[in-house]
């Protein structure tokens, strides 16, 4: 049977995780795969983290079977931090927690295609390189549209309407709530608003990933345009990722909400979604939701969260800051938010950053500004202007 397989790519974003460790250069800069690092370089297990490990480490009691919803107390600790202290929609919401972000995309993508399998989803890009696989492989139909230009750094947003506009009703609209990945370029609210009357008009639904809450502008600012949206239309998704703002990337911690127009939507999606996770992973993995819900559940380690979080940010935010002011060119960086910017170059510049340089980014252009310390701005500017990028 094996035979009748094709040989597939590795996943050329997880595969620069080992040729960054494979690299021996004494300074190599990792701005590759999406995580935080301090100022040692280090992706740390957070303050908060270490001590609900350490609370559930002597007060777990059982490793017994939860169910496909998986943390409940979890999924309702993180909606305020979401969705706001009481939103207008809060009764039609529903949620079920996910192994991590992405799936919540899968699960939703699934729940999408239970319910209207000629449903497609419109896609800006460039996007995060996962989303259109994972539509795809839960059989719905991807509609690509330019979203913005990389050259001039700017958000194409005539496409945007134009593809809203030419869409059916019952089109999926993916949107990142916050710290677009992979560029760093939010749509301002005033965008967000018109975006939000067409998904009205046009009878779309949003679908939101927001996997950056946090790590733009802080959590509130963050959630602003996700909670407009929801105020606004009748249906949405949303497929929430706690793996960066609590520093939980390899425990898998996710949520997927719906909003739904009636009671009894909500019940047919509760029950679609419970009945879909049982066929994909049965039941999600507990530790990294029994941490989360650990610190929510305590103000003293929910406040050394926030804290903790708030100092990530101002990191990420003073790196951008420091590579603007060190090139006029780069000015723009000081204006996107969360971990990526991604500069215009071809894939063999990429590649010859990585080789002549021991500077790692994404064959797409993408940089992780989490992965920098102020002071590499000077060595990352020269080998971009050796490499003709500036
Ligand atoms: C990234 O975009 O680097 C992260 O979301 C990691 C991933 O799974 O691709």
């Amino acid at each position: 049977m094996f035979e009748e397989l094709k040989n597939r790519p590795a996943d050329s974003l997880l595969a620069l995780i080992k040729a960054f460790q494979a690299d021996e250069r004494a300074g190599k800069i990792d701005l590759g795969v999406g995580v935080y690092r301090d100022a040692m370089g280090r992706t740390p297990v957070m303050r908060a983290v270490k001590a609900a490990e350490q609370f559930l480490l002597e007060t777990q009691d059982s490793k017994k079977y939860l169910g496909p919803e998986g943390d409940l107390q979890f999924v309702r600790l993180l909606q305020p931090i979401v969705f706001g202290k009481s939103p207008t929609f809060v009764q039609r919401l529903v949620g079920i927690q996910t192994p991590g972000g992405s799936g919540a995309l899968r699960l939703g993508a699934e729940l999408i295609q239970t319910a209207n399998p000629s449903a497609k989803v419109l896609l800006g890009t460039p996007s995060w390189p996962n989303h259109a696989p994972i539509f795809g492989s839960a059989r719905l139909g991807v509609k690509e549209y330019p979203f913005l230009d990389l050259t001039s750094q700017q958000v194409k947003f005539e496409s945007v309407i134009e593809a809203l506009s030419s869409a059916d009703p019952g089109d999926v609209v993916l949107l990142h709530g916050c710290c677009h990945n992979p560029t760093g370029i939010d749509f301002t609210m005033e965008e967000w608003r018109q975006i939000a009357e067409l998904l009205v008009a046009r009878k779309l639904m949003p679908f939101i990933d927001l996997a950056y809450q946090g790590l733009g502008d802080g959590l509130e600012h963050d959630a602003a345009p996700t909670r407009m949206i929801l105020e606004t239309v009748d249906e949405a998704l949303i497929a929430y990722s706690c793996d960066k703002n609590f520093g939980l990337y390899r425990e898998r911690v996710g949520a997927l909400y719906a909003m739904a127009r009636t009671a009894d939507d909500i019940g047919k999606a509760e029950s679609n979604m419970a009945a879909l996770a049982r066929v994909n992973w049965s039941m999600p993995p507990d530790h990294g939701a029994a941490i989360v819900r650990t610190i929510l559940e305590s103000a003293e380690m929910s406040a050394m969260w926030r804290a903790e979080l708030e100092e990530m940010c101002e990191r990420v935010n003073d790196n951008r800051a420091a590579l603007a002011a060190a090139a006029p060119d780069l000015a723009f960086i000081s204006r996107q938010r969360g971990l990526f910017s991604n500069l215009a170059m071809s894939r063999e510049t990429a590649a010859a950053l990585r080789a002549r340089h021991g500077i790692y980014m994404a064959d797409s252009g993408r940089m992780n500004l989490a992965g920098m310390q102020p002071a590499d701005a000077g060595a990352i500017i020269t080998a971009l202007r050796a490499e003709g990028c500036l």
